[in-house]
């Protein structure tokens, strides 16, 4: 099998680094003064290996029980955990495609059956009648695109579906709406945030997942002791008692967001509607591959995913306003080439 392919975390500097969704504003000082008052040696202790203090916090925040919380070393561990707890080795994995590209993989890991299903042209909402699963992974707003898919569409997709929904909102806190009410009310949705990408804090890795209690307690059933360890578990604390920065943050990002598709769009490229941290475009004139390698020698690096569906598009994660206008001044010596 084929494993995933992370972004390039580049070893140069100077790069302007719009490639992997990460927030390019610092986390909260609540975080830092935190970081600052860590007594290294309490790493000789093991973690709490329930996340206790962390997680009643979390249900503090999304208005649930703590029995309702669980919480991962990063989102991508609790997407690893569900391909375990909750698919039979006969059962099977459903997505859209395109989404999140490790979804396929985890299927492929956990060697079940994938049950992928294709957005419709625009990257909307297209699920055929009958469709179930044993796991369904989605990401909403989704990725790469950054779109999202009505809340009735998917609440009622819920109601029907036999399996587990795993709604993915790592990029929620960008969007308009969210499906948390999903996951405080129905036994078979499960709702998962993570701090890397609104809370600035990707290199810790921490992520939630909230649900049932029963789906929960399978989850704690077959996790590591000690899945998230004491420095993660410390700053993720103090980055969830400390929102009102994120909620800044997050709102710079909505603005330039803005700023950037509509620059995008004068420049005639497709822009998906993008309720995330990103925007999923498509230029005008040349190909996506080619202003990827261009906008690489100009040291922005934004990213590019071959194939049948995306490869024509890229995909860029919203920066600073320096690095915005940074790129538009560079697609936009790019379109002029052109003429
Ligand atoms: C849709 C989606 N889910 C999950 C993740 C992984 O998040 P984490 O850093 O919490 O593992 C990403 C990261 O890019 C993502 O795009």
């Amino acid at each position: 099998m084929t494993g995933y392919t992370p972004g390039e975390q580049p070893k140069v500097s100077g790069l302007i680094k719009l490639n992997t969704n990460e927030n390019p504003y610092p986390p909260s000082p609540g975080v830092i003064k935190a970081l600052r008052a860590i007594d290294p040696v309490r790493l000789r202790l093991y973690p709490d290996p329930v996340s206790s203090a962390l997680r009643k916090a979390i249900a503090r925040l999304n208005k649930c029980s703590e029995d309702m919380v669980f919480v991962g070393n990063g989102s991508d561990e609790i997407l690893a955990l569900c391909t375990r707890a909750f698919v039979e080795d006969n059962g099977s994995i459903g997505y859209f495609n395109p989404s999140y590209s490790l979804y396929p993989i985890l299927a492929d890991i956990r060697d079940v059956a994938k049950k992928p299903v294709e957005l419709a042209a625009g990257f909307e909402w297209a699920m055929p009648a009958k469709y179930n699963a044993s796991l369904f992974l989605m990401a909403r707003p989704n990725a790469p695109t950054g779109m999202n898919y009505p809340l009735k569409t998917v609440s009622s997709f819920c109601a029907g579906f036999k399996g587990v929904v795993m709604i993915d909102e790592a990029y929620a806190d960008f969007a308009s709406d969210n499906c948390m009410a999903l996951a405080r009310t129905r036994k078979n949705v499960l709702v998962m945030r993570t701090l890397s990408k609104s809370f600035s804090l990707a290199g810790l890795r921490v992520g939630y997942v909230i649900g049932h209690k029963a789906l929960i307690a399978a989850l704690f059933t077959i996790k590591d002791s000690y899945n998230v360890d004491f420095l993660a578990q410390t700053l993720a604390l103090a980055a969830v008692n400390d929102v009102s920065v994120m909620k800044k943050n997050c709102a710079r990002i909505i603005a330039s967001r803005r700023r950037l598709a509509t620059a995008l769009e004068k420049l005639s490229y497709t822009v998906c509607d993008s309720q995330s941290n990103f925007l999923f475009v498509k230029p005008v004139g040349m190909k996506a591959a080619e202003v990827f390698g261009k906008l690489r020698e100009e040291k922005i690096l934004v990213r590019y995913f071959p194939g049948r569906r995306t490869g024509d598009f890229l995909r860029i994660t919203v920066g600073t306003d320096a690095e915005v206008n940074k790129l538009i001044s560079v697609l936009k010596t790019f379109s002029l080439a052109l003429r």
